[in-house]
């Protein structure tokens, strides 16, 4: 069968559950497990199967928005700084840490019982440009960097400590072709850094869940099996290592792996001792939208929920922002968008009704 007919067999049996408007019921045991309407917000689905559902946040949009917030609190039981954790912009100028936006974040998922993600301690990307300018003009020698990552590490992680279920402490560490990233970290610092990046978080912060989180490691691959081996190694080298998180940025036009896969890809982390998160989900596609490409959607959506609810330790299931009207993915991807579950005007998408029925249904 074609990608796209079974994507449209999954959305239809989606939408047959949802107009009977399934319930969860008392189980055989006679267990009381609370009934949860089909047609429930995604964190109360999520609840009945230890699930977190979290989405990315927008910091402006949360503030000029009020519709975009308040469906923030009513879907999510988890959230993560789109951007405002990032080291760009916690220290746009060197030695002056401005936790505000943050600490705002944080504070507001408290007031919504929610919990909070923290991303990220180290990336290749989004670096304040006095770091990245001082280490290409030679003003910041090798063991000045080492110095300054360290020094970053142990204060963002101490401000948040207690604060945090996760950190990503390391993100996108390996490349495409499946080798350790040529970051100015890894040429200046060899491949220790990164051990030494979860040693510091744990200094700072003995409680949270330490991540490492990429994107193209959904599946099995090249990719996600050097992540294996890079875990097999730190763990051998007692380095405190606690999750496997994978992005889950997909696109229709690419197709997607079997939720088989992706369980078979997190329980193999699983194994090493390690809990895994479904950690940036979105699904674009090729402007403008069509049924079709909704519904292949719909299905990149499920398999990664699926694969997540399969796995033993999946802990939690995060969207990269919920509405097409505030999208990282147009910027990005020339042509694309449509990524999200719900349209520009909170309307939900096939993709978003397709969660619903999954959770309704899991039987962990
Ligand atoms: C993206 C944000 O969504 C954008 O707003 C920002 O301009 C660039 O970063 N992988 C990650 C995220 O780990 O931090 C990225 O977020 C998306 C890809």
């Amino acid at each position: 069968m074609k990608l796209t007919s079974i994507a449209a067999v999954t959305v239809l049996a989606a939408s047959i559950l949802y107009s009977v408007s399934l319930t969860s019921s008392a189980d055989d045991a006679g267990t009381q497990r609370h009934t949860v309407p089909v047609d429930s917000p995604l964190r109360d689905l999520a609840k009945r199967q230890d699930l977190l559902i979290g989405t990315a946040v927008d910091y402006d949009a949360f503030n000029a928005d009020t519709v975009y917030r308040e469906r923030i609190a009513t879907e999510f039981s988890s959230i993560t700084a789109e951007n405002v954790m990032k080291w760009q912009l916690l220290e746009p100028e060197r030695g002056k840490l401005d936790f505000t936006a943050a600490d705002e974040l944080i504070a507001a998922a408290k007031r919504s019982g929610q919990k909070v993600r923290g991303h990220t301690l180290l990336w290749h990307n989004q670096l304040p440009t006095w770091l990245t300018e001082g280490v290409a003009s030679g003003e910041i020698s090798p063991a000045e960097l080492r110095n300054i990552l360290r020094k970053h590490v142990i204060d963002v992680a101490s401000h948040f400590r207690g604060k945090l279920y996760q950190w990503d402490v390391v993100n996108e560490v390996i490349d495409d072709d499946a080798n350790l990233r040529d970051t100015i970290f890894l040429q200046n610092l060899g491949p220790g850094y990164i051990a030494d990046v979860f040693r510091w978080a744990r200094q700072a912060d003995p409680k949270v869940k330490l991540y490492l989180n990429d994107y193209n490691v959904e599946g099995l691959n090249a990719k996600s099996d050097a992540y294996f081996q890079l875990v097999k190694d730190l763990l051998r080298q007692r380095v405190p290592v606690d999750g496997f998180g994978a992005q889950g940025h997909y696109g229709v036009q690419f197709g997607f792996h079997s939720a088989s896969e992706v369980m078979t890809n997190l329980r193999r982390f699983e194994d090493l001792g390690l809990e895994t998160s479904i950690t940036e989900v979105d699904v674009r596609m090729i402007m403008p939208p069509d049924t079709v490409k909704l519904q292949a959607q719909a299905q990149g959506y499920s398999v990664l929920l699926q694969g997540c609810l399969l796995a033993r330790k999946c802990t939690s299931f995060t969207v990269w922002g919920y509405t097409d009207k505030y999208s990282w993915v147009p910027g990005f991807f020339t042509g694309e968008g449509a990524a999200n579950l719900l349209d520009e005007n909170f309307a939900a998408k096939p993709g978003y009704r397709e969660l619903q029925a999954v959770l309704a249904l899991a039987g962990r």
